[in-house]
């Protein structure tokens, strides 16, 4: 389990789906604008939202994360169309599913954020960084097949 060494506090894991054009240019700003952010986000940048499967973010909690977020362009403005419409309705099928496997909501998030919005990146892994944290350690889809 991740321990703050100084405070002994519980730092949770986050994956971060980000599609290129937008989320991830997004969080390029807040890093640029020195905006901080928990360095315990692991970006996954994505070409577009559409390319993240519900499964990814299943594997992810199964791999030690204990809180995944999606993010891209904001509806209209997917630089491929139409793939955020996508990838909407595969993430409302994925959360209606997770009380089914047993993963609290509040660890999974779904956030449209572009280019231009580097402090709503920041605020947005704050916040969810948070709510994730009060939420403790995701051991539900812990792989077991490897433990000794
Ligand atoms: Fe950003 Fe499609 S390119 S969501």
């Amino acid at each position: 389990m991740p321990i703050n060494a100084e405070s002994g506090e519980f730092k949770p894991m986050i994956v971060a789906f980000c599609c290129n054009w937008c989320s991830y240019a997004g969080a390029d700003l807040a890093g640029s604008s020195r905006l901080s952010y928990p360095a315990d986000v692991k970006i996954i940048r994505v070409p577009c939202s559409c390319r993240v499967n519900p499964l990814f973010m299943l594997r992810a909690f199964q791999r030690g994360a204990d809180g995944v977020i999606m993010c891209g362009c904001h509806p209209g403005d997917c630089h491929y169309t139409s793939g955020n419409y996508f990838a909407r309705r595969r993430m409302a099928l994925l959360f209606s599913m997770l009380e089914y496997l047993g993963i609290e909501k509040g660890r999974v998030r779904v956030e449209w954020v572009s280019a231009a919005e580097g402090q709503k990146f920041a605020i947005t892994m704050n916040q969810f960084a948070e709510t994730v944290a009060a939420l403790g350690e995701c051991k539900r889809l812990e792989d077991l097949r490897c433990q000794p």
